[in-house]
């Protein structure tokens, strides 16, 4: 379809910001990386890629897809505060392309008891941060933060004055997810209407999804003339997180007829990017999950399969093929070459250094030795867990695990290595997995709470990998951990080491020390 500025829907993706914030969401560089590669090959418009100011570790995150040389405009985030807004700017500016996004609520309950601030004083600080942004960047955007629970009248005066300052996307947030659709198009009428800022401005909505109307929201903002949707991918993101992307570009894609306005997306690419989102992040997509879900293609019901077999349109308003869901998937086996092996993970999403890729690749003739068919999901754990989480400097790596289950308590032998010599331990516990996690407790004098365990197999079959993922906390520090491996338990293992490398990279980064273990409780 060919679009003109005004006909086209702007894709602000923010699943590396707003995303991350998700419980347990700490991606390290090398999967921030990979998510937005595979964003600037789905072709969104903004990357808003972290908030610099946040950690040191955010920053560098920020600086490394920036210089990624993407397509895609490289956004940060960043308070009204001037530190804030130079170190957005220090960190995106070496994309091609960057914005420096600001922000500061307009609501009366937020600007009351969170800000402590007058109204005038808000407009202030949004006079000083929007100027002050335009004489780093061109491109800004300007937010008013719980703008759905604002003042009409303050709320269009914020806008102004944002505009008046040079911002050049004006966004209204609906930040605690309260809106619903007719009365939020109403609404972002009304502020168009009342800002009236020049044609070069463009509205933009950022709805979260608390009463499940994120993208219904964000649809109605459309209608009301917003021309950029900001989403993430998965609707991932705080609570009951964000407006999902590919439910957005889908529903404007399927239903033209409707809109007339389109995103400039390559669909076939939504998939791929969800697996590989769902994977780094660890927060799986349930099975119904609209346009990326497994069921979302699958008919269950006889009538329903008679007919999609007779006609697919009779139930199927969209095709798989559409959204990268074709469900004819390759499988590798130890006579497949190096270039059947590159372009498969490619279309996977993952984009290696040949150093990366020779490793993964004898990685997956190692995994052939044991497995006569390499499916997509072993291959998409496989590159995740070996690849990417090694690219952090590890403490800690595991050197021999063995556990003896029968009558009676299971007990686990660990070795770790930890750059200077090996450290042993042994524990009985509740079976295998829990006397293996107890004895890498007592191994590493420490006690990471484990907030979060799940085994997941990477296919229906018996010879499936399995793969591990666990969030764990110390000292006010929350990390993910990963593992996989053809054997469950080495899995688990490997997740719980790889959770304790990342407090460790996290715990420095912050400047904390992790709590260590007073007393020993773990016999
Ligand atoms: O939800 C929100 O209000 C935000 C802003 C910073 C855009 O994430
Ligand atoms: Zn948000």
């Amino acid at each position: 379809m060919d679009m003109s500025a005004k006909d086209r829907i702007r894709i602000f993706d923010t699943t590396l910001r707003d995303g991350e914030q998700a419980a347990g969401g700490n991606l390290n560089v090398a999967e921030k990386l990979q998510i937005a590669r595979q964003l600037g090959k789905l072709g969104v418009d903004v990357i808003e890629a972290g908030f610099p100011a946040a950690s040191p570790g955010d920053f560098a995150c920020v600086d490394a897809i920036a210089r990624e040389g993407l397509d895609s405009i490289i956004a940060g985030l960043s308070r009204t505060r001037e530190e804030d807004i130079r170190a957005c700017h220090a960190a995106v500016k070496a994309a091609p392309r960057h914005r420096i996004h600001t922000f500061i609520a307009t609501s009366p309950i937020h600007m009351q008891h969170k800000l402590n601030m007058t109204p005038d004083e808000v407009l202030r600080e949004i006079r000083f941060a929007v100027s002050l942004a335009r004489e780093l960047a061109e491109d800004v955007e300007f937010s008013a933060e719980d703008a759905s629970r604002s003042e009409l009248p303050f709320l269009i005066q914020a806008f102004r004055t944002a505009a008046e300052a040079g911002a050049t996307t004006l966004n209204i947030p609906d930040t605690v997810g309260y809106a619903t659709p007719e009365e939020f198009q109403e609404f972002c009428r009304s502020i168009i209407e009342g800002t009236a800022a020049p044609d070069n401005v463009v509205y933009s909505v950022h709805c979260h999804n608390d009463l499940g109307l994120a993208v219904a929201n964000s649809l109605a903002a459309v209608h009301a003339g917003a021309r950029q949707v900001e989403c993430t991918v998965n609707g991932l993101g705080e609570r009951a997180g964000n407006a999902s992307l590919e439910e957005i570009v889908m529903a404007l894609k399927t239903r033209s007829d409707r809109y007339g306005l389109a995103s400039g997306l390559d669909t076939t690419k939504l998939h791929p990017t969800s697996a590989l989102v769902s994977r780094l992040s660890g927060i799986h997509v349930p099975p119904n999950k609209a346009i990326v879900g497994a069921n979302a293609f699958a008919h269950q019901a006889g009538i329903h399969q008679h007919g999609v077999m007779a006609n697919p349109l009779t139930y199927e308003i969209m095709k798989p093929e559409d959204v990268g869901a074709s469900g004819t998937e390759l499988v590798l086996g130890k006579h497949s070459g190096r270039h059947a092996f590159r372009s498969r993970i490619e279309e996977l999403g993952y984009v290696l250094t040949p150093d990366q890729s020779e490793r993964a690749f004898a990685l997956f003739k190692k995994l052939c030795d044991n497995k006569k068919n390499v499916s997509d999901e072993d291959l998409a754990a496989l590159i995740a867990d070996e690849i990417l989480l090694t690219s952090i400097e590890n403490l800690y790596d595991l050197k021999h695990c063995s556990v003896k289950t029968g009558e009676g308590p299971a007990l686990a032998v660990i070795t770790l290595g930890n750059g200077q010599g090996d450290i042993s331990d042994a524990a009985t516990g509740n079976g295998p997995i829990d006397a293996a996690y107890r004895a890498i407790r007592r191994a590493i004098d420490l006690e990471p709470e484990l907030l979060s365990f799940n085994i997941k197999a990477t296919s229906d079959r018996s010879d499936s990998l399995g793969e591990t993922t666990v969030i764990l906390r110390s000292g006010g520090v929350t990390a993910p951990g990963r593992g996989v491996s053809t054997d469950v338990i080495e899995s688990a293992v490997k997740a719980f080491v790889n959770g304790v490398n990342r407090l460790h990279v996290l715990a420095s980064a912050k400047g904390v020390e992790l709590g260590k273990k007073s007393e020993n409780h773990y016999e």
